[in-house]
């Protein structure tokens, strides 16, 4: 059946060395451990750390950052396998094309065009708050219509287009401003806990995993879809509480897998991809579990701020010079968040795009910055619009429920090219295949279940639009069943498909 041909590996990797198409091959093993920490530490640890342990986990939220991280541990081995076997731009979509076929990966491909469009815009939102809040705190007040939560959200909108251009004109360009960020904000991270310390009273940490109580405001389209079909009565804390803790908190590890969308920009990928993508994880995973134990050591669960937990934690002990630099820190922090996923949100449509799964043209690469700067500008003015003109910020879950899908469907991957191409050279292999992926793909799939059902539903549609896209254009124009060349100037050759 076509709609499940694959795209060979080979085939996959000769495209990369078509002149037109050729990106710059600049980063190294630490490159990419910088970009990996640069696009995780984010938004998650800065805001969600404090609504998952005031809203469902209390204390306990330790133990959800720990089961997000196994979840995203097993899938990011994943990911390493196959990166370092298909070291080929658009991470997740191109491994399913060579495993599971086009229609997986056509799925996988709109599920990471979620990921990374609505996880910008989210951030960029998140960023301008933090702004408002870091120029309150030293007296300047925005005004209000043209800022965070306004009609139009200007300081959003001017992130996104400085962003978009920066990533136009050159990654190793994007990845310099990057490593600037990124240590500003590691300093930020570990000045929380290491400050955070001294004022921690262990009296917060009891109860540690909070009594299960009934309640009302998870009810309807807002509880989980687990509860909702379990016909449980909602409830928030205890057991429960810190798996939908889990859920939410997933969205602070997002960004290890955007790594993989660089492979054919980096030097030696069959080597430092893998090293790329793990050790930004444990780095993440361990200041995120210090800064979850500190901040609900420091103030009592109940009381931590939804929004802004990390800086409203040191002004609940009068500290609040302390406060405005977490917030400034949040603002470079969430900068380089925002940077990294529109990079890779060009990078998955600039493979889609190759395969002709989207229009040729707009894969072409700039003659003199190597960079994809077609669908750069297009991904910059969306990003923007979304982010200065929607109510977006309230969307994370559903970046979560799209990343999610495609660690489903690459731990599945990598099961079946195992079992397809023993043969091909892997510089990396999960180990005990096949134990390893199947969970990885069960945790990854029970993680979804604990989302919101109006998440699902908004899921729902947005997988049914994508697959009204595949059948009406993409399954027709697709290279690999056209025969098509891969220069979009010249004109098609029509072949068989290959099954
Ligand atoms: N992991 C990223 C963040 O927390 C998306 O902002």
């Amino acid at each position: 059946m076509s709609l499940f041909r694959t795209k060979s590996v080979e085939q996959s990797i000769a495209d990369t060395d078509e002149p037109e198409f050729r990106l710059k091959k600049s980063l190294s093993a630490v490159d990419l451990t910088v970009f990996g920490v640069g696009v995780v530490i984010g938004a998650g640890i800065f805001t969600l750390t404090g609504r998952a342990a005031n809203e469902v986990a209390g204390p306990a939220v330790v133990i959800s950052f720990i089961i997000a991280a196994i979840a995203c541990g097993l899938a990011a081995m994943c990911y390493a396998e196959f990166a370092s076997t298909v070291p080929v731009s658009g991470s997740a979509y191109t491994f399913s094309y060579a495993s599971l076929g086009e229609l997986f990966a056509w799925i996988i491909g709109w599920d990471l065009i979620l990921e990374m469009f609505l996880g910008a815009s989210v951030v960029a939102q998140g960023w301008s708050a933090y702004l408002g809040a870091f120029l309150g705190q030293i007296g300047i007040v925005l005004p209000e219509n043209l800022s965070s939560g306004g009609i139009v959200d200007i300081p959003a909108i001017l992130l996104v287009l400085v962003l978009g251009g920066l990533m136009t004109v050159g990654i190793k360009e994007s990845l310099r401003v990057n490593l600037v960020l990124v240590a500003v904000k590691l300093f930020i991270v570990l000045f929380v806990i290491i400050a955070g310390i001294l004022f921690i009273n262990p009296a917060n940490y009891s109860p540690f995993v909070p009594e299960s109580v009934p309640t009302e405001s998870a009810s309807g389209l807002t509880q989980p879809l687990l509860q909702f079909l379990s016909g449980l009565e909602p409830a928030t804390f205890g057991v429960g509480g810190i798996l939908a803790g889990a859920a939410l908190v997933f969205f602070a590890y997002i960004g290890f897998d955007v790594v993989a969308t660089t492979a054919e920009e980096t030097k030696r990928p069959q080597r430092d991809l893998p090293i790329g993508i793990i050790a930004s994880l444990v780095i993440c995973t361990i200041l995120y579990c210090a800064v979850a134990v500190v901040v609900t050591g420091m103030v009592p669960y109940s009381e931590l701020n939804p929004q802004a937990a990390l800086a409203n934690a040191f002004a609940f002990h009068g500290q609040t010079w302390m406060a405005t630099v977490i917030a400034a820190g949040a603002v470079a922090g969430l900068t380089t968040v925002v940077l990294t996923l529109l990079i890779g949100a060009t990078r998955i449509i600039f493979a889609m795009s190759r395969d002709r799964l989207l229009p040729g043209g707009l894969a072409k690469v700039h003659p003199r910055f190597r960079t994809p700067w077609v669908i750069s500008i297009i991904v910059t003015v969306i990003v923007a619009i979304v982010a200065g003109f929607t109510p977006i910020g309230i969307l994370e879950e559903m970046v979560n429920i799209g990343t999610l899908s495609a660690f489903v469907l690459v731990s599945i991957g990598v099961v079946v090219l195992r079992r397809k191409r023993p043969d091909l050279k892997r510089g990396f292999r999960v180990p005990l295949n096949p134990v390893l992926p199947i969970l990885s793909a069960l945790i990854c799939t029970y993680l979804m279940l604990n989302l919101s059902v109006e998440t699902w539903l908004r899921f729902l549609i947005w997988l049914a639009l994508g697959f009204a896209i595949y059948f009406a254009y993409s399954r027709g124009h697709a290279r690999l069943g056209t025969g098509a060349p891969l220069d979009p100037t010249t004109p098609r050759v029509v072949a068989p498909p290959k099954e």
